[in-house]
């Protein structure tokens, strides 16, 4: 009750003060039921990313369906349900969400291929090749355990898929979990991801056809014990917003600037400010969307977990104000 109450109560501060702000440079905002797609269900696309692509944004998530449970033997909160794949979701306003289906099917009764049900399909992001002219898909592909920690890499010929599963990899031999993709204005595009059991953030430079790491890789946030990264780039400036280390319960969150995307990458503090910023206001980020056609203006998109029923999962997308090499979200 106390909680539902501060979170109306953060709501309304944050409805307000967006409506007041000479900062609101868009207008998306969405919080917990409001993420609903055309057809008036809610949206199913969990530690997303989106691709813009020919005037059209495409959301790409985890499908979160089925009953949660807790994987035994474990010493953590290692809640689950069945890997649903990964959806698409097509938009030309950011509000209005079109349902493109399940892009990346899982599979069943294969409990040794990535992608059954039984694994764990997360964070799926895409981008596009302009010289092979492919979209291509990566995702933090794991056991139960999270023992496996590896990207899985997939591709279409088409934004909205079907996308083909091409296997997964440890890019130079290290581990990968929670993670995003980034393609920089030279074309050339990073794997960036929790790695060394979730201590250190790695940077690696992909392959030209961003189909394979490369051994050109940086390790950044040292013994931080960082994760779920998200990155954008404003004027030059390279921005990495990462969460803690908490399972699926909320932390505070804290970013890092570089001039390069390989580093030094320079540490800054929370970028969430105000009422429950310390625990990202219920969120995790783990994804930073540019605004089509508003330089400038930028969106943090977070999960709000319910990790004892995850499909009933919802999300949070704040605007990120930027004061030169600095940001905030609230
Ligand atoms: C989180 C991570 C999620 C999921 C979860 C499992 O820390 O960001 O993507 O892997 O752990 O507990």
């Amino acid at each position: 009750m106390k909680h539902t109450l501060l979170i109306a109560l953060l709501i309304t501060y944050n409805s307000f003060w967006f409506s007041n702000s000479i900062h609101a440079e868009n207008d998306t905002r969405f919080t917990d039921d409001e993420l609903i797609d055309t057809d008036g269900k809610p949206v199913n696309a969990h530690g997303a990313g989106v691709l813009y692509h020919k005037g059209v944004y495409y959301l790409f998530g985890e499908v979160k369906q089925g009953k949660t449970w807790l994987v035994p033997k474990q010493n953590w909160e290692d809640f689950r349900v069945p890997a649903g794949g990964v959806s698409c979701y097509s938009s030309t306003d950011l509000k209005h969400w079109k349902n493109r289906g399940v892009v990346l099917k899982p599979t069943t009764n294969n409990p040794d291929y990535d992608l059954d049900t039984s694994r764990v399909i997360e964070r799926p992001k895409v981008i596009y090749n302009e010289h092979t002219k492919k979209f291509i898909m990566w995702m933090h592909i794991d056991k139960n355990d999270y023992s496996y920690s590896r990207g899985g890499v997939a591709i279409s010929d088409k934004p909205f898929g079907p996308y083909k599963y091409l296997g997964s990899v440890k890019p130079n031999n290290q581990m990968l979990r929670d993670m995003t993709l980034f393609k920089d204005d030279d074309g050339k595009a990073y794997l960036i991801y929790s790695s060394e059991n979730n201590n250190t953030m790695h940077i690696c430079l992909l392959s030209s056809d961003y189909l394979t790491p490369t051994k050109a890789y940086t390790r950044i946030l040292v013994n931080e014990g960082r994760e779920s990264p998200a990155i954008f780039k404003n004027q030059g400036k390279y921005f990495l917003i990462t969460s803690g280390c908490s399972g699926w319960s909320p932390n505070a969150a804290s970013y890092a600037v570089a001039d390069h995307v390989m580093g030094p990458w320079l540490e800054r503090e929370n970028p969430c400010k105000g009422v429950n910023a310390e625990v990202s206001f219920f969120s995790q980020g783990g994804f930073v969307l540019p605004v089509a056609n508003k330089p400038g203006s930028f969106i943090f998109m977070g999960d709000r977990w319910n990790k004892t029923d995850l499909e009933k999962s919802t999300y949070l997308w704040l605007p990120v104000h930027i004061i030169n090499d600095k940001i905030e979200i609230y």
